[in-house]
């Protein structure tokens, strides 16, 4: 059943405190790919979901973006994108910048990458202040593509994020706090 997936998936998550800073409990998902059964049943539960939706652009959030995107892009027969930390890429980018507790950040995409009226899923592990999925739904809509909605494994409620990404409709397997 779904729930007892989910409770598998939950339980294969490890929760370190203080990393990478004082006061931050770090989700680590490294512990959930050592488990195949519970590494599979996260993929299959997104692909469950967005197979069949004529998505033709998993779009995944350096790093571990890298690590769900990909087995659900093929999946689903879906190119895979990688949205990038700057100057990563080695072609033509486009770039969105976005803002942190102190200063800002940005994430890029290869020019070509992707087509005006494609459709897109954006995927990441994690959820927290929404701030890099706003991004990244940004950067893809500049150039005209549609993002059907955006994926996470785990979501950090509390932070609010999922109400920054206004109407734009997010799926997580795990809502914590
Ligand atoms: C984490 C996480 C998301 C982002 C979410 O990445 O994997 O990509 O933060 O935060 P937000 O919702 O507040 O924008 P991190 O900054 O740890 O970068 P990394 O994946 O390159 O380690």
């Amino acid at each position: 059943a779904k729930d007892e997936r989910i409770a598998r998936i939950s339980s294969a998550i490890r929760i370190i405190p203080n990393f990478p800073k004082p006061g931050i409990l770090f989700q680590d998902i490294t512990t959930l790919l050592l488990d195949p059964k519970a590494f599979k049943d996260t993929i299959d539960l997104f692909v469950e979901r967005y197979k069949g939706k004529d998505i033709s652009v998993v779009a995944g959030i350096e790093a571990r973006g890298f690590i769900f995107g990909p087995p659900i892009a093929l999946a689903i027969g879906a190119k895979f994108v990688p949205m990038r930390k700057p100057k990563k890429l080695p072609g033509e980018v486009i770039s969105e910048e976005y803002s942190l507790e102190y200063g800002t950040d940005k994430i890029e995409m290869h020019v070509g990458a992707v087509q005006a009226g494609e459709r897109a899923l954006v995927i990441d592990d994690l959820i927290a202040t929404g701030g890099t999925l706003c991004a990244a739904i940004r950067l893809l809509e500049r150039v005209g593509v549609q993002v059907v909605e955006c994926a996470c494994v785990i979501e950090l409620a509390d932070l609010k994020g999922r109400e920054r990404l206004g109407d734009k409709p997010l799926f997580v397997l795990i809502s914590s706090d």
